[in-house]
């Protein structure tokens, strides 16, 4: 922390005085003369001439996040580290000022995988990038981005889960691909728009817990557990979207600090994962090797475990300060550290650094492609998306408007003039931000409703004096809304909760509201992490419940639209709901996803305790009925048929679903189609899922509409993974749950199949 202030400081320095040296100079510096600035050679051989003339020391101040111009070559200054999690954020190479003073905020990562859509992700991101691309070109950004965040929410306590879509695999690595896309790719397909970062390789999702943080933890995986959990999100990202970057992560893996992990940074993400890009560390993260694991004696093989791990760029200044060391006391030699630039430089000439302006469209951008008319409906669209309707008894919900002329509608709570806190952690300055009171009253205008607003309570502090005014309003109001939640100042970076229950005051206030007001009680929670709304759940004066994330700049409207029908929730929870026990029944050390004696299971792939809500829960102010015709569908398959694909191509068709859903309610709007398959149990083999998501498909559907959606059952969805992590195809029925139905089941006949 203190580290990250001490670089902003120096960069805020930097940026003031060379604000003009953005680019390198091809046309007329001493660049202009060497075979960097040639664009028709590739770019390997570009970043390798322009590192054969850095002298040593000029090469180690290329090893580091702020990275030292060389005027001698004409080399600029760099800062790789930029943020743009969910728009353009805070960090050390972004500057909101002058023509470019915010920028879109958009939902949390939380809230996106709460969509299912995943065309609304890629959209997303590519107005992330045009934004990022237009604050790079004012000289007010980089073109590197450590965003995303892609490690499986394995536990509610953990206070960055709302940085990730959620606790599945499948849904993190089809959120991955549609962001990275957008990221990085753009309408000049020879260049990176944008290079994004996926991070933090790897079993990395605990910041702070009984005493042991991040930066000591030792993450003990399966092979089972890392590649059917652990590895997913990043095989899809590195692989399949070919991401420019991985972060590595604070803790260790087995024993072994992440940045120093050879096996996973060499022998997965780059040989069985083709990384084409360069590995970055987390802050500070190569010092932790040897102060907090403990794992080196001595700062030249802390140097020299990290580079030869494949850790080519360091967020921080070990490199800096000791690589010269790890040089002279040949622990490592000069082409270590030529490597790990050519994977650095390889990036930088990929995303037209060095090339002329003129023919790059990206370069055009400019403060008319940020804040636009388009981003500003895609940020309500996607929070509108994002909200999960949890409960609505007596379809109390959706307010009719014209039914409401003369009436007073209380809005009480912490998070109902909630503005920053909607933006989650990781954000930037938002052109403006709509709290809930603002949207209120803006969707109410003209209609003659009095919306008041008392806070009754904070967060979580035990204060009450704010109770008797909010009491009092409640009293006099006709309908009454109950805003609360959590914020980061319970989960953040750096902290996890330790309890998992809605803050205890305002539980208290929930209950003396409940006796006074004249109609049930509506409920809306903010938050990223699960909390336990048992008791929301079960009061019957409690008529409706809302999840509405962190959904940034456009949220507060979001929900006054759901609210009074504008719009009909869809949205559906990325994360399993515990009950507050939870947090007892499990430590969060505790990596394993399968039940043991001291694990109840975690997801709701393995969790066998019953959850307050489960995963992809959420209710809509319609009906949807699904139907299916079973004419096309196979259902017996031999495995000797599967066999005869040679490439052994996961995306082998099995069996085609496909079902007909029909809206058959009083409203138009969108249903989530989920498709699981439970797997059958194998004799002696390990607990199998109860289910496991393989397919999704947001629709939308006017009344009496119907549309037929298709999910291919493949390879790739029937796989096991053994306990030796090794993949098998097994013979027996597998049914298929669509939505809460079970609808179909494939018989796979034969013996058991290893799969590569
Ligand atoms: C750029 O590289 C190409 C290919 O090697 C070469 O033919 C050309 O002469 C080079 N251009 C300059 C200006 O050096
Ligand atoms: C938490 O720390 C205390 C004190 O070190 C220890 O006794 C306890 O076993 C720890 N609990 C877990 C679940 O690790
Ligand atoms: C409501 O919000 C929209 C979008 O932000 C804005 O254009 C409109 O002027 C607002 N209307 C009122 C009455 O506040
Ligand atoms: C909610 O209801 C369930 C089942 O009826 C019960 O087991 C649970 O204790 C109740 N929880 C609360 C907080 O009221
Ligand atoms: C839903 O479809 C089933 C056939 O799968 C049918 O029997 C049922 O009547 C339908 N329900 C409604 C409400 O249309
Ligand atoms: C869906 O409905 C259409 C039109 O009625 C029909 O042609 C199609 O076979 C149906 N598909 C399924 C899977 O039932
Ligand atoms: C189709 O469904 C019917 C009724 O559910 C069932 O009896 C039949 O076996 C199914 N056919 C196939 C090919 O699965
Ligand atoms: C079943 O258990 C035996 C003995 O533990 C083991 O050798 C064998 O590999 C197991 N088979 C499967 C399919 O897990
Ligand atoms: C939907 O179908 C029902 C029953 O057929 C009909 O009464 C209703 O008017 C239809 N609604 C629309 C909007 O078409
Ligand atoms: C892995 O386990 C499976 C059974 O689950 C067994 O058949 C296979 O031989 C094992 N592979 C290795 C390399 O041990």
């Amino acid at each position: 922390m203190r580290l990250f202030f001490i670089l902003l400081l120096l960069n805020l320095i930097l940026w003031i005085d060379g604000q003009s040296g953005n680019f390198p100079d091809c046309k007329s510096g001493p660049l202009s003369f060497f075979p960097i600035c040639n664009q028709s050679l590739p770019s390997r051989e570009r970043a390798a001439d322009l590192i054969s003339r850095m002298t040593t020391i000029e090469k180690i101040s290329q090893t580091i996040t702020t990275a030292d111009s060389i005027p001698r070559l004409g080399l600029p200054k760099y800062e790789w580290w930029s943020e743009a999690l969910h728009g353009l954020a805070f960090s050390p190479g972004v500057f909101f000022g002058g023509d470019l003073p915010s920028a879109s905020s958009f939902p949390m990562p939380i809230n996106l995988g709460a969509t299912f859509n995943m065309n609304l992700v890629h959209r997303i991101a590519s107005i992330i990038s045009t934004e990022a691309r237009a604050f790079n070109n004012d000289g007010r950004a980089g073109l590197t981005f450590f965003t995303p965040n892609i490690n499986i929410f394995r536990d509610p306590r953990w206070g960055r889960g709302q940085e990730t879509p959620g606790e599945d695999p499948f849904l993190t690595s089809q959120y991955v691909y549609a962001l990275i896309q957008g990221l990085q790719r753009g309408h000049d397909e020879r260049y990176l728009k944008i290079a994004a970062n996926c991070k933090h390789f790897d079993a990395y999702d605990l910041e702070n817990w009984n005493g042991t943080d991040r930066h000591h933890f030792n993450a003990k995986v399966t092979d089972q557990d890392l590649v059917e959990t652990y590895l997913p999100s990043f095989k899809s990202c590195i692989k399949d979207a070919q991401v420019a970057s991985i972060m590595c992560s604070y803790n260790s893996i087995n024993g072994i600090p992440a940045c120093a992990h050879k096996f996973l940074l060499e022998t997965i993400a780059r040989e069985s994962f083709h990384l084409n890009g360069f590995v970055v560390s987390d802050c500070n993260a190569i010092s932790d090797i040897l102060h907090a694991h403990r794992y080196t004696s001595s700062v030249e093989d802390t140097v020299a475990v990290a580079l030869h791990a494949g850790t080519d760029l360091e967020c921080g200044v070990f490199y800096l300060f000791h690589m010269n060391t790890a040089l002279n006391r040949k622990k490592i030699v000069e082409a270590d550290i030529d490597q790990a630039l050519m994977r650095t430089f390889d990036v930088l000439i990929r995303l037209g650094w060095f090339d002329p302006p003129e023919q790059q469209i990206y370069r055009k951008l400019n403060k008319n492609n940020v804040d636009t008319l388009e981003a500003r409906q895609l940020s309500l669209i996607s929070a509108q998306e994002s909200i999960v309707l949890l409960k609505n008894i007596n379809k109390i919900l959706p307010l009719n408007l014209n039914q409401l002329m003369n009436k007073k509608i209380a809005l009480i709570g912490p998070t109902a003039d909630a503005t920053v806190t909607m933006q989650g952690i990781y954000h930037g300055r938002a052109p403006f931000l709509i709290d809930p009171i603002t949207g209120f009253k803006n969707v109410t205008a003209g209609n003659f409703i009095d919306i008041q607003y008392a806070r009754g309570c904070g967060i979580s502090s035990h204060n009450e004096k704010d109770f008797a005014a909010a009491i009092k309003l409640a009293q006099s109001s006709d309908i009454v809304f109950f805003f609360g939640g959590i914020d980061n100042t319970i989960e953040r970076e750096g902290t996890d909760r330790k309890t998992i229950t809605l803050p205890d005051v305002q539980l208290a206030l929930i209950q003396q509201l409940e006796k006074v007001s004249r109609s049930p009680l509506h409920v809306v929670i903010m938050s990223g992490g699960g909390i336990d709304l048992s008791y929301i759940r079960n009061s019957t004066q409690c008529g409706s419940l809302i999840w509405m994330g962190y959904p940034g700049q456009s949220g507060g409207l979001a929900v006054a639209t759901v609210v009074f029908g504008q719009y009909n929730p869809a949205g559906r929870l990325p994360v399993t709901l515990y009950p507050a026990s939870y947090v007892n029944a499990v430590s969060m050390f505790d990596m394993q996803m399968r039940p043991s004696s001291t694990n109840p299971g975690r997801t709701y792939k393995f969790y066998t305790g019953q959850p307050v809500y489960e995963f992809g829960y959420g209710l809509s102010y319609t009906t949807f009925n699904y139907t299916y015709n079973n004419n096309t569908f196979k259902s017996f398959v031999s495995m000797q048929s599967l066999l005869k694909n040679i490439e052994k191509e996961d995306h082998t068709i099995i069996s085609s679903i496909r079902i007909n859903v029909t809206n058959t309610g009083d409203m138009d709007g969108d249903d989530v189609v989920l498709a699981y398959v439970t797997p059958p149990t194998i004799n002696n083999g390990s607990i199998v899922p109860f289910k496991q998501l393989f397919g999704f498909e947001r629709i939308h559907l006017k009344q009496n509409e119907t549309k037929e959606v298709f999910f291919p059952f493949t390879i790739a969805a029937a796989l096991t993974i053994a306990e030796n992590a090794s993949k098998w195809i097994h013979p027996g029925l597998y049914h298929i749950i669509i939505g809460q139905q079970r609808m179909f089941s494939i018989t796979l006949e034969g013996e058991s199949i290893q799969w590569a």
